[in-house]
């Protein structure tokens, strides 16, 4: 089946694309098209050119995967190019999202028109390059600057409504109307003598705030600082306000040939296609197709309880959640009303949609209610033996078919799946906190967990808007573990005479939003701290004794003010000296590369002893996990990814040069083999 078929409706000449899964535009589709383009042209019957498409959506954009290797002609640019030089109009009707190359296309045509649920926008700064079909100049001549700039910079696509405001759109229509319709426009617009190109139009361009660069820069500085991509995106706008078109396009493709062939987006396309290859698990095929879910229970109102409930309620399942004692249940409830008001204060949500999220949720203090859910996630205290008893009395109440799961962050799931009988339908389903925000959703898989089950986490984590990464059982799964890993360094590194600012600038640097002692404070010093048995041997331990129990208490490794701004703490800084003097180590300066690769290099090694043990299936998996749920900078790809990058090599000439300082430290024989051979875990 060709991907660009054509129809004569009369005098027009309807091109349509059907490229499943998104309706890329790869090299077959774009030589297609511009045949079917020259077409048009030489046929004098033909008089205008409708372009539409088969499927879900417009289409995704250029076809990713060709990006890294040589252009191939047509490329898009010449595509656009081709269609918006044709002396006939051009309609396009966008029955649905229209992304990157996408909305390029749409930019080229003289006319466009959409349902009212399509989706415009270029993402491609959030894979590290820039619109490079155009649409850097041709989108602020068509909507002008004000209105181009956030679409370009922050990638953020616009709906059809605000589209047709700014004059992206001209008309909206409905999805069963639109093929007509689009056939019709093209016959009205055939008439006219002049049409609207968007390259040459001079209306919107002139039309703006000579601060608007400087204003938005200084917005959104904080959040795009060390991303080459959106920097390049701001300078290509500015330059289409003061260059003429071609001068502007030739600005707009060697940025483009720059980012493109850049470490940064070759990380952001890492991560893209990752998080995607993340979904597909070893031994679970196509065929196996996911269990029905209705209804869910959650045991637990506790920090995680509550956020994993609303994950549900929001994506519209019924909810019943356990608490042992009313108290607890009523704060759990009121916490979850609290969220999801502060989201619709946002307009993010509507009130009415606060009272149907609330309205699905059955808040009981008898676990008997659980009887009837088709799964059962249980986020009680992180101790095995409560787990056991709560997975006991789940297996006699729960109907046999039900799934259970717990979200443990580091217990034994093999463990707590035997308390039952029904070991096949046990797994993991490790949320991150925030469980209603964070996209990471770790999926365990014990040794007995079935095919069918696996799959129906996966299906629903996407249906609840989560990232899923299969993990295997081990402490900490994949992404505790990996950051245990960290934390043991984190730690020595005081007692060799760093302090916490100085271990946190370094991994702030790095493009953490946090290091490893503002994550503890933030956390709180105090879990898992027992004030009966409390014994002085840990700095933690001390500064929870002192009070400094993290942010909540006002002082933990800093001081907190009243704004929650952290200054580095005397007090706790007396502490950690106090116990570096006592460690035996002798003080000295500790260079920041050193701290970056202490704290960095173990987590690698780590995580190729989980891919050697086959804890995770694939690099990528690894990468996943930490983009998505511990704040690892995407533009870098992820541990393996980064690892790659710099060189297996220096990761292990790194490993053993830190060796005598790292005892607890075994590297990977998997690291070892691939630094010899040149290897690296990505492909
Ligand atoms: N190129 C190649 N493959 C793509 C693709 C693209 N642009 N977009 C999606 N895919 C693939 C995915 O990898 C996935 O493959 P798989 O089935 O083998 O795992 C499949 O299509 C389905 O993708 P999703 O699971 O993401 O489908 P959704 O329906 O959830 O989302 C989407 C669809 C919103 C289009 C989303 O895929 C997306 O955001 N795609 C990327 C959009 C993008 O970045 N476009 C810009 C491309 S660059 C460009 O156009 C350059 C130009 O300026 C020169
Ligand atoms: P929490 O202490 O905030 O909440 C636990 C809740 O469970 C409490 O409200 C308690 O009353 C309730 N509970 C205890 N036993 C019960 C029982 N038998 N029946 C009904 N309710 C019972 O704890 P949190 O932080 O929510 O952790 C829960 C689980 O989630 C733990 O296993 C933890 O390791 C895991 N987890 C925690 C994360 C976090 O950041 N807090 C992140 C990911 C996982």
């Amino acid at each position: 089946m060709s991907k660009v078929t054509t129809q004569r409706e009369g005098n027009v000449l309807v091109v349509t694309l059907d490229n499943p899964p998104v309706n890329a535009f790869s090299t077959e589709v774009r030589n297609a098209m511009a045949a079917a383009i020259a077409d048009a042209a030489t046929d004098d019957a033909i008089e205008a050119v409708v372009i539409r498409a088969e499927g879900r959506m417009f289409s995704g954009g250029a076809d990713i995967t060709e990006f890294g290797s040589a252009p191939v002609h047509p490329t898009l640019p010449e595509l656009i190019d081709a269609i918006e030089d044709l002396p006939k109009p051009v309609v396009i009707a966008l029955n649905g999202t229209a992304l990157g190359g996408g909305c390029e296309i749409a930019l080229g045509c003289n006319y466009r028109i959409a349902v009212p649920g399509a989706k415009i926008g270029l993402p491609e700064v959030k894979i590290g390059i820039l619109p490079g079909a155009g649409g850097t100049q041709r989108l602020p001549r068509v909507v002008g600057v004000e209105e181009a700039l956030p679409i370009i910079v922050t990638g953020n696509p616009v709906s059809a409504q605000k589209a047709q405001e700014i004059g992206l759109v001209d008309r909206i229509v409905a999805p069963e109307a639109l093929r007509d319709e689009a056939i019709a426009f093209a016959r009205e617009m055939a008439g006219r003598a002049e049409h609207p190109v968007s390259s040459r139009r001079t209306d919107r361009i002139g039309d703006y705030d000579a601060n608007v660069f400087n204003t938005f820069r200084a917005e959104h500085g904080r959040r795009l600082k060390g991303l080459d991509a959106p920097a390049k995106c701001i300078e290509a706008v500015e330059l289409a306000t003061r260059l003429p078109y071609d001068e502007g396009i030739a600005k707009e493709r060697e940025f483009f040939m720059e980012l493109v062939n850049g470490d940064q987006s070759r990380a952001l396309r890492h991560v893209f296609f990752a998080e995607r290859q993340a979904g597909k698990i070893d031994g679970v095929g196509k065929d196996v197709l996911p269990l029905p879910i209705r209804k869910v229970g959650v045991i637990g109102a506790g920090t995680m309880g509550g956020g994993i409930a609303m994950n549900f309620l929001t994506a519209g399942y019924d909810v019943v959640m356990v608490e042992r004692q009313q108290d607890a249940l009523d704060r759990g409830t009121a916490i979850m009303r609290k969220n999801y008001e502060a989201t619709a204060r946002k307009g993010r949500m509507t009130a009415e949609q606060v009272e149907a999220a609330m309205g699905r949720l059955t808040p009981v203090l008898d676990m008997a209610a659980l009887a009837d859910c088709d799964l059962v996630i249980e986020a009680v205290f992180e101790l095995m033996a409560i787990k056991k008893d709560v997975f006991g009395q789940l297996d006699a109440i729960c109907k046999p078919e039900a799934i259970l799961a717990s979200n443990t962050s580091y217990l034994d799931v093999n463990a707590i799946a035997a308390c039952t009988s029904r070991p096949e339908q046990v797994l993991g389903l490790h949320f991150f906190s925030p469980a209603n925000i964070m996209r990471l959703l770790e999926v365990v898989r014990g040794d007995a967990t079935s095919p069918e089950v696996l799959a129906t986490a996966m299906d629903l984590a996407r249906k609840i808007g989560k990232v899923a990464v299969v993990s295997g059982v081990c402490h900490g799964f994949i992404g505790n573990r990996m950051l245990g890993a960290r934390q043991d360094q984190a730690n020595a590194l005081l007692m060799e005479g760093a302090l916490p600012a100085q271990v946190d600038q370094v991994l702030l640097g790095f493009g953490f939003p946090m290091g490893p002692f503002q994550m503890a404070d933030l956390a709180g010093l105090d879990i898992g701290w027992d004030p009966d048995t409390t014994s002085s041997a840990t700095v933690r331990e001390v500064l929870c004794e002192q009070g400094r129990r993290g942010q909540k208490a006002g002082g933990g490794f800093y001081d907190y003010g009243a704004d929650r701004q952290r200054t580095p703490s005397e007090a706790a800084n007396a502490v950690i000296r106090d116990f570096a003097a006592r460690s035996g180590n002798e003080k000295r300066e500790i260079t920041d590369d050193e701290i970056r690769e202490r704290l960095l290099y173990p987590m690698v090694n780590e995580g190729a002893l989980i891919l050697e043990e086959g804890v995770a299936q694939r690099a990528g998996d690894i990468d996943t996990v930490w983009v998505n749920g511990y704040g690892w900078p995407p533009h870098t790809g992820g541990p393996m990814f980064w690892a790659d990058t710099i060189g297996l090599d220096k990761v292990l000439a790194g490993l053993e040069r830190h060796a005598a300082r790292m005892p607890d430290v075994h590297v990977s024989q998997l690291l070892r083999d691939k630094a010899a051979s040149g290897g690296r875990f990505n492909g």
